[in-house]
């Protein structure tokens, strides 16, 4: 979570806090009244004033509608606002879905060009990067707007219709209310039916396809590598144009990491402007069950500092407080513990350096430092008392001497 929040906040995104619990219509009126988030997941009851409540399922919703609500939409037309939190979906919970899950989500508010879906994909792809799941696919499709969706909504259903003895009881539903999740049923029989079904992306307007196209392009500049899936239609009903998936491996069936699209109807349709609007969320636990290497070492710490005895114990928690302060991730070892214990407990942390404080070290004010990555010591690099600032660069510089 936090190595996602320094990538968003590195893009110019602010944090928004929202409340848990929102009149339960501002889901049905953006989320959609058929979309199984609604109709199925959400927790919705009932208040005292007979007002229907519900607890938020997702987070793009409660940010349009505080965007609106706060006079945003005039003072900022353009916005970046991000928020972190549990959302609440009541689903049978099995590994990797669960009914309280947690979600770090991006808003980018007022642009309709290609590159803000190019830069939010980018975005994506750097906070997967971040977080230790770089090996994520992002999969992309468009599905088109208001102009060219209908009539290919039609085309789908009449498809179904003539297969309607193949399809789930779900599908049946879904053929007249809600026909494009007939492409993401997972029930066999329902994939077969629908294996040669028209698809949105043969179907765009010349506008939306060039919108499309245009992403492509800009994501291939910036070296962001996604995959074409003309079935992937996502559950909530606000997207159009772009819409994506990120695919994390070894997660079995709920190995989507995160989703997200553009909603430029959103605004207008909760009651402001007429403001577009791109965005994804990852869910935070499977993001976590996804990460492999790499990343996972931005949430390790950078420095382990190794008191040997408890006359050390002051200057290291000094030290670790003054280098933590300056923003770098300190672990600090307990001083009852022998060095070798403490080495492997800052080895398994997956710690950059270890600086060591015994008792040489302090009858000369200076510490000793050592590169796990290069497995070199380097002694009396700093002085204790020195700025902190100091002591971070001179450590840095062990590094990237890798002597
Ligand atoms: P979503 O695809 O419904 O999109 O959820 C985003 C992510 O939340 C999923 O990819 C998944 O990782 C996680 N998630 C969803 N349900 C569960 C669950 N029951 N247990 C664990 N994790 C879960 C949205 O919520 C949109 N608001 C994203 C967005 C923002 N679109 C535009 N802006």
């Amino acid at each position: 979570m936090e190595a996602g929040r320094a990538v968003l906040e590195s893009y110019g995104y602010g944090e928004i806090e929202l409340p848990l619990l929102e009149k339960g219509e501002l889901f049905s009126r953006s989320v959609g009244a058929t979309s199984d988030i609604v109709e199925k997941e959400m927790y919705a009851f009932e208040d005292r004033d007979g007002t229907m409540v519900a607890l938020r399922p997702e987070g793009t919703a409660s940010v349009v509608r505080a965007y609106i609500e706060g006079g945003l939409t005039r003072a900022m037309p353009v916005a970046r606002l991000y928020y972190t939190g549990p959302m609440f979906r009541r689903e049978r919970p099995q590994k990797g879905r669960y009914r309280q899950f947690t979600q770090i989500g991006a808003e980018f508010l007022g642009r309709d060009d290609p590159s803000a879906d190019a830069e939010t994909i980018c975005l994506v792809a750097d906070i997967c990067e971040a977080a230790g799941v770089s090996d994520a696919r992002i999969d992309i499709n468009s599905l088109g707007d208001e102009g060219c969706r209908p009539a290919y909504r039609e085309a789908l259903s009449a498809f179904g219709r003539e297969r309607i003895e193949s399809l789930c009881e779900d599908c049946k539903k879904r053929l007249e209310r809600n026909p494009l999740r007939l492409l993401d049923c997972k029930v066999e029989s329902c994939a077969k039916a629908t294996a040669d079904a028209p698809m949105m992306i043969d179907h765009l307007c010349a506008s939306c396809r060039s919108h499309h196209e245009r992403v492509l392009e800009l994501l291939a500049a910036a070296g962001v590598k996604v995959e074409s899936n003309p079935r992937m239609v996502r559950g909530l009903d606000y997207y159009c144009r772009t819409a994506f998936e990120i695919i994390g491996s070894g997660l079995g069936s709920q190995d989507a990491i995160g989703g997200g699209g553009r909603y430029d109807g959103l605004v207008a349709a909760l009651g402001g402007p007429d403001l577009a609007g791109v965005g994804f969320a990852f869910g935070v636990e499977r993001m976590e069950m996804a990460a492999t290497d790499a990343g996972e070492q931005t949430r390790s710490p950078e420095m382990f500092i190794a008191p040997v005895d408890e006359v050390a114990a002051e200057p290291a928690l000094v030290l670790a407080r003054r280098l933590r302060r300056c923003g770098s991730r300190v672990e600090l070892g307990s001083p009852l513990r022998r060095l070798r214990a403490q080495m492997k407990q800052a080895d398994k942390a997956g710690a950059r350096y270890v600086i060591i404080l015994g008792a040489d070290e302090l009858a000369a004010g200076r510490a000793t430092v050592r590169d796990m990555v290069n497995n070199s010591d380097h002694t009396a690099l700093f002085a204790l008392d020195d700025e902190a600032d100091k002591i971070i660069e001179t450590i840095g510089r062990v590094g990237e001497s890798g002597a």
